[in-house]
């Protein structure tokens, strides 16, 4: 219980370290502050926002500028249509982001066959794009947050969105952008300090009472924020990500 509360009173009082002396920098402040949002009032996003949220996907940066992505883009009622149900989150608008190299295939006359390159590179692009659109997104006052769980190891896996979507081989989903006018400012989850992760010289192992400590916090934090004990969503990833990986298997590697 002790261990609980002071991992809550720890995530409460969380800020980002901005220095000081750049606290008054806009761009900054929006990656530094920028969280995901789980919860959006009913207005719709006007179309010049959208077009721009998009636009910045397309002008993101990707390996030999070979874009190897595409945006499945919806509004509530193409949503309902396709999947019958709503937007995840009461959201105004979403993307399904895909890892998309075909394109690649069909004019590089003898690219190498690396499946596992393709996707990794696939996967590396497309998520830029994503944070792109998620940056232009925070810019404009909308808030969104990246979901695997209408993705890959979702209601909705990667099979399942592939017949649905009419996906050829080598485009594979890999998250859910949904876009919405925030209704609530979630406090910061718990992030590791930057000596844990950054290092020069040799690689340097983050100390054990760093990573307990996080993730006492992180358990706190769901514990507070769903009434459930972590070890619930473990559960959870053991059943759903056993059949993504199966899947990804098949379809990435083309293994039956
Ligand atoms: C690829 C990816 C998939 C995610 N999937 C989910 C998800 O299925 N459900 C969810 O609530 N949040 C999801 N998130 C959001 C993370 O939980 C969130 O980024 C993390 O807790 C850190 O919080 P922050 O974005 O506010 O910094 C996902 C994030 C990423 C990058």
């Amino acid at each position: 219980m002790l261990g609980f509360l002071r991992g809550l009173i720890r995530l409460i009082s969380a800020r980002p370290r901005t220095p000081r002396s750049l606290q008054g920098n806009e761009a900054l402040r929006l990656i530094h502050e920028r969280r995901s949002i789980r919860s959006f009032h009913d207005r719709p996003i006007p179309a010049d926002h959208w077009q721009a949220v998009l636009e910045a996907g397309r002008l993101a940066p990707s390996t030999v500028n070979l874009q190897t992505w595409s945006f499945a883009c919806f509004e509530p009622d193409e949503w309902r249509q396709m999947f019958d149900r709503r937007l995840p989150m009461g959201a105004a608008r979403a993307v399904i982001v895909l890892a998309d190299t075909q394109r690649t295939r069909r004019v590089v006359e003898g690219f190498p066959d690396v499946p596992l390159c393709d996707y990794t590179v696939g996967v590396m692009n497309a998520s830029l794009a994503a944070m792109n659109m998620t940056m232009a997104a925070e810019a404009l006052g909308l808030g969104s947050v990246m979901l695997s769980e209408t993705g890959k190891t979702g209601f909705y896996d990667a099979r399942e969105l592939a017949t649905i979507l009419g996906l050829p081989r080598g485009v594979v989903p890999i998250m859910t952008l949904v876009f919405g006018w925030p209704a609530a400012q979630p406090v910061m989850p718990p992030k590791l300090p930057l000596e844990a992760v950054a290092f020069t010289g040799k690689y340097r192992e983050t100390p054990q009472t760093v990573l307990d400590e996080w993730f006492e916090q992180m358990q706190s934090g769901y514990r507070a924020s769903t009434g459930q004990a972590f070890s619930r969503q473990i559960d959870h990833y053991n059943r759903r990500l056993g059949e993504a990986e199966a899947e990804l298997r098949e379809r990435v590697l083309g293994e039956s």
